[in-house]
């Protein structure tokens, strides 16, 4: 369905879980309040899903925290894929114990995978995550190759000082595999995103590289610009939130694991499902319908914008 800016609300981002086995420095410190037992169940996510679906949602990524912390997430992945008007049914993952749960993921229907990781150093990747294994990530990309699980896409959000100096090794691993990578702007949400000096602009890892080559995006509402270098077989995004705002072609609708639709990133309006779901499928599709209608024009990330909740809290 279309919301009261004429933009056609299509793709559903769900938090399954505000849980997460990381600690990513701009992320969350450990010190947030996860809400596991207010967490919907499967058989919530499996309504509101159906009746998402039925206003016209196509495509649903699992975000979380991290999905993998869900031992039920196989069964929500099985419950999505029943739907057939989904045409795509992907998850951000940060790869640890990926390895272990690709293949019953994918046998579930999950269709392709984003991993986040913000560094290829050993060291300096477990001291960002705070006790993240990069082994475990390469482990669980390998695994998801293996059994179908791709195309993948690698996030990386670029923090001056602390993987800036890395952004050619990304680039460097889009040559012999088909993997994408993604530069993401650090945005105004979690505590070291609030200072201006911490973020890279799209436009200065550009200006440096001029054998990157703009290429055409893949799809129509895709949020990252998309480049290459002549001859590799990965591309090269760039996810530009604060420089190049691509509100007016959001197609997307948060849900956070506690049951809230968020229909924008970059407002703190939510609107709650719980009473809905108590209430039948009926009022449950009325509340949805009114969210998604009321969706706010844009991002106020440009205006002294205070997120109320961490990232991990609304579902990266
Ligand atoms: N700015 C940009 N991206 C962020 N993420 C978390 N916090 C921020 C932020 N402040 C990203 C993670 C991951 C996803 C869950 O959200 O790197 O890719
Ligand atoms: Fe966890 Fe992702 Fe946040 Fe890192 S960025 S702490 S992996 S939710």
């Amino acid at each position: 369905m279309k919301d009261c800016m004429g933009r056609e609300i299509e793709y559903l981002r769900l938090s399954v879980t505000d849980r997460c086995n990381l600690r990513c420095v701009y992320c969350r410190d450990g010190s947030e309040q996860c809400n596991k037992e207010k967490e919907l169940t499967v058989d919530d996510i499996d309504r509101i899903v159906k009746s998402m679906v039925s206003l016209g949602v196509n495509k649903v990524r699992l975000t979380g925290g991290e999905p993998l912390m869900r031992p039920d997430l196989e069964m929500i992945v099985k419950k999505i894929a029943q739907n057939d008007r989904i045409k795509d049914l992907c998850m951000t993952t940060n790869g640890q114990g990926l390895s272990y749960r690709a293949k019953a993921l994918k046998e579930a229907g999950l269709m392709r995978l984003n991993i986040s990781v913000d560094s290829l150093d050993p060291a300096r990747y477990s001291r960002i995550t705070r006790g993240g294994k990069i082994e475990e990530v390469i482990r669980g990309i390998d695994e998801a190759i293996a059994c179908g699980l791709y195309p993948i896409k690698l996030n990386a959000v670029i923090v001056r000082g602390e993987n800036d100096d890395e952004i050619d090794d990304f680039i460097a691993l889009t040559k012999d595999r088909p993997i994408d990578v993604r530069f993401i702007e650090l945005m105004p949400i979690g505590k070291l995103g609030q200072d201006k000096e911490n973020r890279v602009p799209s436009s200065e890892i550009l200006e440096s590289r001029s054998y990157l080559k703009r290429v055409m995006p893949r799809y129509p509402s895709q949020p990252s610009e998309d480049y290459k270098v002549e001859g590799y077989q990965g591309r090269v995004g760039f996810i530009s939130p604060m420089s190049h705002k691509f509100c007016n072609i959001c197609n997307r609708i948060r849900l956070t694991s506690d049951g809230q639709i968020k229909p924008c990133l970059g407002n703190n309006g939510e609107v709650s499902l719980k009473n809905a779901l108590l209430m039948g499928d009926e009022m449950l599709g009325a509340v949805i319908r009114k969210a998604i209608f009321n969706k706010p024009e844009g991002h106020n990330f440009d205006k002294k914008f205070t997120s109320d909740r961490v990232m991990s809290r609304i579902g990266g």
